[in-house]
């Protein structure tokens, strides 16, 4: 099965596009889901009493059941819109982190977050007097059990987890470090931007406080994200954003706040991108995660194989590929990543360098960037050997300079 087919920037471009774990291209139903919206149902949601508001209000709210229905929510208006999984983090930090924390109190994030999940809590900690501490990974890029019963402890006031890293592909142990955290009385929170567009994401099963994630990396438009919250937590909570929409009663001097989902919402919302992302769905739930996971795996598995074969290269991975998803990065040894990705970029390869928003983990493991190949459902093994022939030809351009 090839999927390019249904991805028009695929056939419009000569590209090996191996850049998912940034940004996913999108298939003609979500872009045609953008413009049946425009052409027949634009308006403002909540803000009309004629018919055509009412109908774009239908599709907004019936995209929030779906969304409740896909990550299996209790509640539908625990799903709230934000515009990515960084304003969704920024929320809770401000909305919980700032409200409930006080000096003594700690929060436990892990190495390998993204620095959405990382900096809104140092300046959570800054504020409160909490103290930040990190789950450190093992020699095999993963988090070792002891290392979270260690550092969860009873003044554990908020945990913090990628799901699945940005930059290793690691898979987080999230069940049971969600057990854990309970254990001891705290909160938390999953970043699952980098796992829903791979697999299943069932907040009940999880057992979860929050969650969230971006539209875009899993197909819908930009500008789109989601935070998932326990409705008890959600109701407790102070709005991040005033505005319009978000209101009871507003008087001279105070403000009494709606109910959710609408107090997280203030102004008027991206729309679009909600609709994009409800189509999304369908697109995933049309191919099916079974069928997801079988395609990234062939691709995936051959990509290893290929790229553990060239001795110039250094890979970042875990060698328990169980506990791996579609996310390989690699250096030339001696070679600086935006060098290489230039290289590629003349192949038609499109890979990110740099650091990716994830410069304490790339410390910690003595680097400063890396080459990331990120793969998805419309990859294919050509794709693989595009990216082996580009990085052999990299290779051939740098040797003469590296030291031996
Ligand atoms: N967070 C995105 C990435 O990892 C942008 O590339």
């Amino acid at each position: 099965m090839n999927l390019k087919d249904d991805f028009p920037i695929l056939k419009n471009r000569e590209i090996s596009y191996l850049d998912s774990g940034a940004t996913a291209q999108k298939p003609k139903e979500v872009i045609e889901a953008l413009e049946n919206f425009y052409e027949n149902f634009n308006a403002n949601p909540h803000r009309g009493a004629y018919s055509l508001s009412m109908e774009a209000t239908e599709m907004y709210e019936d995209t929030r059941t779906k969304i409740a229905r896909f990550i299996n929510s209790k509640h539908r208006e625990e799903i709230i819109f934000s515009k990515n999984a960084s304003e969704s983090l920024n929320l809770l930090a401000y909305s919980y982190g700032l409200e409930n924390l006080k000096e003594g109190d700690e929060i436990c994030i892990s190495i390998m977050e993204h620095h959405s999940n990382l900096v809104p809590w140092q300046k959570v900690a800054a504020k409160t007097g909490a103290k930040l501490v990190y789950l450190y990974m093992n020699d095999n890029f993963e988090i070792p059990e002891e290392e979270w019963k260690t550092k969860i402890t009873e003044n554990t006031k908020i945990v913090g987890i990628t799901h699945v890293s940005n930059v290793l592909g690691t898979i987080n142990s999230v069940e049971e470090i969600i057990k854990y955290a309970h254990k001891k009385g705290a909160i938390t929170i999953v970043d699952s931007s980098q796992s829903i567009p791979h697999m299943r994401i069932d907040v009940q099963a999880l057992d979860t406080d929050f969650l969230v994630f971006s539209g875009h990396k899993m197909m819908a438009p930009l500008g789109i994200g989601v935070l998932y919250g326990k409705r008890e937590l959600l109701n407790e909570m102070t709005p991040f954003l005033m505005g319009g929409d978000m209101i009871e009663y507003v008087y001279e001097q105070n403000t009494t706040f709606a109910p959710l989902p609408n107090k997280f919402e203030a102004g008027t919302q991206n729309v679009e991108g909600v609709i994009g992302l409800g189509a999304a769905i369908d697109y995933i739930e049309k191919i099916g995660y079974d069928k997801i996971q079988e395609l990234e795996k062939e691709v995936v598995d051959y990509a290893i194989q290929e790229l553990s074969k060239l001795d110039y290269l250094d890979l970042y991975l875990t060698k328990s590929l169980e506990h791996h998803s579609s996310v390989i990065s690699f250096n030339i040894k001696g070679v600086h990543p935006h060098d290489v990705a230039s290289i590629l970029d003349s192949e038609g390869v499109c890979v990110r360098s740099g650091n990716h928003c994830a410069q304490p983990l790339l410390r910690s493991i003595g680097i400063d960037s890396t080459c990331r190949a990120s793969f998805y459902l419309y990859n294919t093994k050509e794709d693989v050997d595009k990216l082996v022939a580009g990085l052999n030809k990299s290779y051939e351009m740098f040797k003469k300079y590296l030291k031996k």
